[in-house]
């Protein structure tokens, strides 16, 4: 081949976008919390059908500890070329500022957003042999005995300790709050009457409520689950505590725009194949729909999470430090 013509090769493909050859290798979707949880489960169903799209495995990698912040924070400094990225929740992503002055990312301004994974209301749930039958009988044995009780979560600034400090802060509570390294190993500790209580996501608790291994006593959310039929709203029980959580999928700023697109529209495809739709509804769990799809929906979130949730965490004079 003519030296020019190899030349003009060369740099046509330097200069192709770098879309064009991606992705040549497997993807490393860090999780920051444990292996099994809500966050580690959503994202295993949706990478699966993301690897299909996209012809290249995910490999996830959980990452967990202090709350979610230190796998995003491996997520934030990772080479911004594609190839690693990460699904943060809104404990992470939004009420992590609050909660850990030296954060060594900004959720809205850290990350090249790629979009929101799933929503899932929480759930009230509490161990096996807990006497209390309705939501306000639940309460007030919380309230009688409080300082005897175990809450677990998954690290301070997780979505399960945010919730637990609001459903708690309602009505004066001050239980021992136990720390996991997600809401999969709370909720074995759970089952086998460890701990005491949780205010988790859905999608989590689901499988042991219908295995009748747990106690639920509502869904935080203004309706009821399908997948729950029989379990009430915390409005039908009389109680004023609404909680949506959500996941979602971030790369490393930087990040190519066009790669970020890749991955946003096979996110897409992934919401939109009825065997995820079906499955989300078993879990607990919806999509996001139309303009809260892709990068600008969850920038949009981002930024009004981070601002209704900080004057809430700051209230409660918690800190992560
Ligand atoms: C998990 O996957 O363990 C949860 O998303 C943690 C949390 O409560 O934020």
């Amino acid at each position: 081949m003519p030296l020019l013509l190899a030349i003009g090769a060369v740099l046509a493909l330097m200069s192709a976008p770098a879309a064009a050859q991606y992705p040549a290798k497997p993807i490393t979707v860090i999780v920051p919390f444990a292996a099994g949880g809500p966050t580690d489960v959503v994202t295993r169903l949706i990478g699966d059908h993301m690897s299909r799209t996209l012809g290249q495995t995910f490999v996830v990698e959980n990452v967990g500890g202090a709350g979610g912040t230190i796998g995003m924070t491996r997520a934030a400094l990772a080479q911004p070329d594609g190839y690693t990225i990460a699904v943060g929740n809104m404990g992470t992503q939004s009420a992590a500022p609050a909660l850990y002055p030296h954060l060594k990312y900004d959720p809205a301004t850290s990350f090249a957003q790629v979009g929101i994974v799933n929503y899932t209301p929480q759930a009230i749930v509490a161990k096996k042999s807990t006497s209390a039958t309705t939501l306000k009988a639940f309460i007030d044995y919380l309230k009688a005995n409080d300082s005897k009780l175990n809450y677990g979560h998954a690290g301070v600034g997780s979505i399960s300790h945010v919730a637990g400090l609001l459903f708690n802060a309602e009505f004066g509570l001050k239980p021992n709050y136990v720390p996991y390294r997600g809401t999969g190993p709370a909720l074995q500790d759970l089952v086998a009457g460890q701990i005491d209580y949780m205010v988790d996501q859905s999608l989590n608790v689901i499988p042991q409520i219908k295995a009748g291994t747990i106690k639920v006593y509502a869904v935080a959310a203004p309706e009821r689950l399908a997948s729950l039929p029989d379990v009430p709203t915390t409005g039908e029980e009389g109680v004023d505590f609404i909680f949506s959580a959500w996941n979602a999928m971030v790369a490393p700023k930087g990040t190519p725009a066009d790669i970020v697109a890749r991955l946003a529209d096979a996110l897409g495809k992934a919401l939109d194949d009825p065997a995820v739709e079906a499955r989300y509804v078993e879990l607990g769990s919806s999509a996001p729909k139309g303009a809260d799809r892709g990068p600008a929906g969850l920038q949009k979130l981002v930024e009004s999470e981070v601002a209704r949730i900080t004057p809430v965490i700051k209230a409660a004079g918690v800190t992560a430090d």
